[in-house]
């Protein structure tokens, strides 16, 4: 290995290596030769041989090179790394040749920032799904190959908590270097300051949320400046919240309502001092299955407002719509959530037309999963083989998440 790096190393003036802390894994065997449409995962050091090859070395190091081709070779680099240039950093200034590459992520690992950029600029949102098992990701992953679908895979707290970071992080970057469409890698809901921070020294994500909405306001803006500044260096993007994400009905006054859910002029400040790239507001809708009890409400006007405010990419968190033929068959087979409603698909399709761009799902998911486990279980109640039992949960899971696809515009954007 030692010696293939030095054989390539070669070739350049210098080169530089810079320690990244990374997971101890090998996704990748050194100096295999793969396809140009592959590159190396995160934290592992990469080098382009010719246009159709790239032989990668386990270093676990950035890379800084200096190249003897010149602008040449550097613009065929820059060639090859286009989908993920926000990864790439050109110096311009003391040197033309010298490109930094902080990181080399899958080909199709994109930060949240690229992502929600290109649904700002043609209006639809891409979904942001939570991930707690393997079959999650793979419902996910499947559901955006059949809709050529960019797609957000999100972990919370408590999936870290039950799976591991590195694991669900890692069956991300195995599942993103298989995709031919984007593939974000998000921390949903950071709430412990300490745990954003180890997420983006990971070198796993390519997004943090940062969730300050229950800090008083200048705590929020001052600790989620700091992330932003921590992330951006590593080019991860940053989503943070700003307002009390709950049920209109949970409020019983206007005041009440007015007091919790964001206000435009504080969401622009609030953009404007922190820097972060995606806002998550809240405009009535709630985490969980149970959201309203009669018909889905949100308040558009307020998010009209909060738009002509906030230039930036908008973020729609408790978006679950809590579709009824799912609940019928959790409901059939003895789950107890007939009161459960969610957003209807109306309300989702009228949020986007007037400018979210993420749309939040992980209750969905789980009564998909619920609803092909309880069903497949009395079916066949003779059988034990795990993955006989979870096939089901995970083909409804693929129908829910190719519907949220088409409902949010993201379909063939990938
Ligand atoms: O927004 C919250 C997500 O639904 C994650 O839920 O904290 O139970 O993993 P969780
Ligand atoms: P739901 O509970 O409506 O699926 O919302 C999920 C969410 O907002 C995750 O951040
Ligand atoms: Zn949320």
């Amino acid at each position: 290995m030692q010696e293939a790096f030095d054989a390539w190393s070669k070739g350049f003036e210098r080169v530089e290596t810079t320690l990244h802390r990374r997971p101890r894994s090998t996704l990748l065997p050194p100096g295999r030769v793969r396809q140009m449409t592959t590159l190396p995962t995160v934290g592992q050091t990469g080098c382009i041989q010719d246009r159709h090859s790239i032989d990668h070395h386990d270093r676990g190091a950035t890379i800084a090179l200096l190249s003897p081709g010149g602008m040449h070779a550097i613009d065929r680099v820059l060639e090859l790394f286009d989908r993920v240039h926000d990864h790439l950093q050109v110096k311009e200034s003391n040197h033309p040749n010298y490109i930094k590459i902080p990181y080399l992520s899958t080909i199709m690992l994109v930060s949240l920032k690229k992502v929600l950029e290109k649904a700002r600029r043609e209006n639809y949102a891409v979904g942001s799904f939570n991930i707690n098992n393997l079959e999650f990701l793979q419902a996910i992953m499947e559901a955006a190959e059949a809709e050529k679908s960019p797609v957000i895979i999100s972990t919370s707290e408590g999936a870290i908590e039950y799976a591991g970071m590195a694991e669900l992080g890692l069956l991300t970057h195995l599942a993103a270097e298989r995709s031919k469409h984007p593939v974000v890698f998000h921390l949903d809901h950071g709430k412990n300051y300490d745990l954003v921070v180890e997420a983006i020294k990971s070198g796993l994500y390519t997004s943090v949320m940062y969730d300050g909405s229950s800090l008083p306001y200048k705590e929020n803006v001052r600790t989620t400046k700091k992330i932003v500044t921590m992330a951006h260096k590593q080019g991860i993007s940053v989503e943070a919240e700003l307002g009390a994400i709950a049920g209109i009905e949970d409020f019983v006054s206007v005041e009440e309502k007015n007091a919790h859910l964001t206000d435009p002029e504080q969401a622009e400040d609030f953009v404007r001092q922190t820097g972060c790239d995606a806002l998550a507001i809240a405009i009535g809708t709630s985490h969980g299955a149970y959201k309203f009890t009669e018909d889905s409400a949100l308040d558009f006007k307020r998010l009209e407002a909060i738009k002509q405010h906030v230039k930036i990419p908008l973020v729609l968190h408790g978006a679950s719509g809590i579709p009824e033929n799912i609940k019928k068959i959790c409901t059939k087979y003895g789950c107890r959530i007939s009161k459960a409603k969610g957003v209807s698909d109306a309300h989702i399709k009228r949020a986007v037309k007037l400018g979210v761009n993420k749309v939040n799902i992980d209750s969905d998911l789980r009564i998909a999963f619920d609803a092909g486990v309880r069903r497949f279980l009395h079916d066949n109640p003779e059988v034990i083989d795990p993955r006989k039992i979870l096939g089901p949960a995970k083909e409804l899971m693929t129908r829910v998440v190719r519907h949220k696809m088409r409902l949010f515009g993201s379909a063939k954007k990938g």
